[in-house]
């Protein structure tokens, strides 16, 4: 599911018409009872991570463990991930060569933490493109999914979207973003205690997911770390939701089927929008008009691309 093979068609509909990534399950690589137990859980996606929740004494023995998990299988249709380390460590071409070569096959994309420009991701692709050619696996389909998790990742984000046609999601990395730019809090995910004239992330927010439909990709949510509060998680999600996320991260399985639900339009709104979908086509084909009525309301061409948004949301969530 390389960006290559995604579908380029009608202006704003790519990220509705690549795989749904609704809940997007954060596992750690290091973990045997964590990455066996990942494969119950109804997640559209998920990442085994070699990155933050591995210790540094453990990053080796966790690459090998991701191999055999992945080469494994037992996944179904998730889409599976590995988050590798940023590139100011010393981890992160071991990472790619010995996942990409022991289990690409088994891979749909990586993981890039705290990408600050665009040729780390540049970078990704070429290295991809090395290993694709020389194990002789389809060169361009592991695609490459960008965090963005600091001032300068957010200030450069608009090339980091366009910097390679792998490049599938950009994904907020909420807790490091944080920390970056010194936030005065250490609850992740909720407004900082103080700041009571707005959202402290909407402009985060919305950078990235502009960033993301201006380059036809995903946006997707980070996590929200206080995992037996599911009803704050499903509050958190239900704002990026609202925006035109397509996803947020799960940690923990209370959290998953919110996620699923959160991120696919509720069926009233589906059915609705079906209904306008038939509306207006049998009203330009049929009656060769513009806009016509549908009860109080009038449709006209923007009100058939909304239509469209929510109800390819919702085909793929299978309503
Ligand atoms: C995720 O990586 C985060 O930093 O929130
Ligand atoms: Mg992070």
């Amino acid at each position: 599911m390389g960006g290559a093979d995604v579908d380029r068609g009608e202006n704003g509909m790519d990220a509705v018409a690549a795989r749904p990534r609704r809940s997007v399950l954060a596992v750690p690589g290091s973990n045997p009872r964590f990455i066996a137990k990942a494969r119950d859980l109804a997640v559209d996606a998920f990442f085994l991570d070699l990155e933050d929740a591995v210790a540094p004494a453990a990053k080796d023995e966790a690459r090998g463990l991701v191999v055999r998990a992945l080469a494994e299988g037992g996944w179904g249709d998730r889409i599976r991930s590995v988050r590798v380390n940023d590139l100011s460590t010393a981890w992160t071409y071991r990472d790619v060569i010995e996942v990409v070569e022991g289990a690409g096959a088994h891979l749909d994309s990586l993981v890039l933490p705290k990408v600050t420009e665009a040729a780390q991701v540049r970078w990704l692709d070429t290295l991809l493109t090395q290993i694709e050619r020389a194990v002789g696996l389809e060169v361009g389909r592991i695609g490459i999914e960008a965090q963005i998790e600091d001032a300068r990742g957010l200030v450069a984000v608009d090339a980091i979207a366009a910097a390679s046609p792998r490049v599938e999601s950009l994904v907020y990395g909420p807790a490091d973003f944080m920390a970056s730019i010194n936030m005065k809090t250490l609850v992740v995910g909720e407004q900082p205690p103080g700041y009571d004239v707005g959202d402290a992330y909407h402009y985060v927010l919305m950078r990235i997911l502009m960033a993301a439909r201006a380059n036809g990709l995903q946006a997707i949510d980070g996590p929200y770390l206080q995992v037996r509060d599911t009803a704050a998680f499903t509050r958190s999600a239900r704002r990026t939701a609202a925006l035109g996320f397509d996803g947020k991260w799960v940690l923990h399985p209370a959290q998953v089927d919110a996620a699923n639900e959160v991120y696919a339009p509720d069926q009233d709104d589906y059915d609705h929008a079906e209904l306008i979908l038939d509306a207006y086509a049998h009203a330009t084909t049929v009656q060769r008009r513009g806009a016509v009525m549908l009860g109080a309301e009038m449709l006209d061409e923007a009100s058939r691309k909304m239509a469209l948004v929510v109800a390819a949301k919702g085909r793929a969530a299978g309503l």
